[in-house]
């Protein structure tokens, strides 16, 4: 999992940008026409509901049945939407209901949590939730939680305590609050948060949100109510997430769910279980779907979106196999069969060829020559690819269990860079890992130099319960050395992605307009292919496909924009 650029991340990276401009012209797309090229340089009431929960306290008494449990962990891959879940045997439609309690999500984390909370949300909707971006009038808070570092769930703690001032103060006249973990914390912690922070009443995994309406129904009469069931299948294929900002020019498509590379530092795989692909036809339903609203961007999102593999179909078993990138292995026994990444993407970017496909966060391991083929050929595919190295050394990599050498990465960057000209290149690395020396920080210096990422993700090494380094290795590396490694490769990703974002200077750039820009109310902000930021003057320009006529561009347009020099943000 390598969750997109979400903000948390932000506090411990550099990005850079955005870059400056000058000259812009409108490319308002029409819908009938074809491919766009990615750039021009070259590249609530109480007394009733009191009455009706006594009875329902009762009757919870003598709790859900074997059969129940049975059910819920099996559940189907794709059910049809029409298809109304039967209420569990001690719950009738009526308490399940949300019965317009108003619900507050609140997002931690990666891309997959803001996917995962869109999710949540599509369920409880349509159990009678209605939602609220006010916490004070909220009968319902659920805080989609992170667990990859220390630091994460530190925050969730933080939070829980400024939620427990709020719920005890929660006058008597109005209904209880209620408050949720959801996500990777309640999956790695389970009842240990329920035992330290009294105050929560709900827990559910990753693979649990269709529970909620229950969860909820249960905690509505004052007990304590979990599900953290890891799923084999599970991938919510048949769940419209509703788009948090109506007004958004791009949306997240969740392909796949969970991982099975157990990197040796890695928690995910414990919080979000094994890897499954959801059915291709479900997702193109969802690009279709987002097409027709007007979106003009999505990104295909899974802890490891490049290794996909539909298997939901027998047929799909006599599938052409593809193979790993060059000199790449991986931690599990080898897979057969299935619709691949590179048959997905190509059908993805054939929905509309003005929609920019992005996707994140890929594996190195898989990068057939089909997938980075489909990228070089296809306008709408973006040429960016992010490749978590994670570090530098060989020997680091073998303890991290990422199943490549030094060589073998360089050499995939090479092999990319000769096959998309002009892509953008990221990554991910952490600074520390158990026995790093100062030779193999070095080595994820001179990587970071060889390379000249764009963009990265830089992270002090934070041990895991659970993951084998934690059971097999040392967390050896004292917090300030962890710290000033994680300063210095910070400075020289910097200064490499200097040299590398100055090529973009003097450049025509093909950019998707997302709106004002924070910094100025007279500049609109959007992203170039490879995903930097863009900020050029709010003013008057020419529609190319209406001659002649002089237009502000919107959210949505497409604009050229020639780029006259950049700046840094942290
Ligand atoms: N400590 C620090 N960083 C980690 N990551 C994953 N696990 C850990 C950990 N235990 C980083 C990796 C991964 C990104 C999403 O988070 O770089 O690619
Ligand atoms: Fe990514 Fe490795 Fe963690 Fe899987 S185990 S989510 S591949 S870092």
């Amino acid at each position: 999992m390598h969750p997109l650029q979400c903000v948390l991340r932000m506090q411990r990276c550099q990005r850079w940008g955005p870059l400056a401009s000058v000259s812009w012209v409108l490319l308002r797309t029409c819908r009938a026409h074809s491919g766009l090229p990615s750039t021009a340089c070259s590249s609530p009431e109480r007394q009733q509901e009191d009455g009706v929960w006594k009875d329902f306290s009762s009757r919870l008494a003598t709790g859900p049945t074997f059969q129940h449990f049975l059910r819920n962990a099996s559940v189907p891959q794709e059910k049809p939407s029409s298809e109304v879940d039967d209420p569990p045997p001690y719950l009738t439609v009526d308490e399940l209901s949300g019965r317009q309690r108003k619900v507050y999500l609140e997002t931690y984390g990666c891309q997959m949590n803001v996917n995962d909370t869109e999710i949540a949300w599509s369920i409880l909707q349509k159990s009678g939730y209605l939602r609220t971006s006010n916490l004070q009038e909220a009968d319902v808070i659920l805080l989609v939680t992170c667990s990859i570092r220390e630091k994460a769930e530190q925050t969730i703690w933080n939070r829980l305590q400024q939620l427990k001032v709020l719920k005890s103060k929660r006058l008597r006249s109005r209904v209880p609050l209620k408050i949720g973990i959801l996500g990777c914390m309640a999956e790695r912690l389970k009842e240990e948060i329920l035992n330290r922070e009294k105050m929560v009443d709900i827990l559910a995994g990753p693979d649990a949100y269709r529970d909620l309406p229950r969860l909820l129904a249960v905690a509505k009469s004052g007990q304590q109510a979990a599900n953290v069931l890891l799923s084999l299948d599970e991938t919510y294929a048949d769940v419209m997430p509703v788009q948090m900002s109506p007004s958004a020019t791009s949306a997240f498509v969740s392909i796949m769910r969970g991982c099975d590379n157990m990197c040796s530092y890695c928690i995910v795989p414990f919080t979000r279980g094994r890897e499954r692909s959801r059915p291709v036809a479900s997702i193109l339903e969802e690009v279709r779907k987002l097409s027709e609203q007007g979106l003009k961007e999505v990104t295909l999102l899974g802890q490891n979106v490049n290794s996909f593999r539909d298997t939901s179909e027998v047929q799909f078993n006599n599938a052409v196999s593809t193979n790993l990138s060059r000199g790449f292995s991986s931690n599990y026994k080898t897979k057969q069969g299935g619709l691949r990444f590179a048959h997905l993407l190509d059908q993805v970017s054939r929905i509309d060829p003005e929609m920019r496909i992005r996707f994140t966060s890929p594996h190195p391991k898989d990068f057939p020559d089909e997938v980075l083929q489909l990228i070089h050929e296809r306008d709408n595919i973006c040429k960016q690819i992010h490749l978590p190295a994670q570090s530098g050394s060989s020997r680091v990599l073998e303890a991290m269990r990422r199943g490549y050498s030094r060589e073998a990465y360089v050499e995939l960057v090479h092999h990319i860079r000769e096959s998309i000209p002009g892509v953008s290149l990221s990554s991910d690395f952490i600074a520390g890992f158990c026995g790093e020396t100062e030779e193999d920080h070095f080595q994820t210096v001179s990587l970071l130099q060889e390379v000249q990422y764009n963009m990265g993700f830089l992270f002090a090494y934070s041990m895991r319960q659970k993951t084998r380094a934690y059971h097999r290795l040392k967390d050896d590396i004292p917090e300030e050395v962890k710290l000033r490694r994680l300063e210095e490769l910070i400075t020289v990703f910097r200064e490499e992605a200097t040299k590398a974002n100055k090529a973009f200077v003097g450049c025509t750039q093909l950019v998707l307009v997302e709106g004002l820009s924070k910094r100025s109310a007279t500049d609109l902000c959007g992203r170039n292919d490879g995903n930097l930021k863009v900020i050029f003057p709010d003013a008057e320009m020419e529609d190319v496909t209406n001659s002649g006529l002089r237009v502000r561009a919107q959210p949505g347009d497409y604009v050229l924009v020639k780029v006259i020099g950049r700046f840094c943000y942290l």
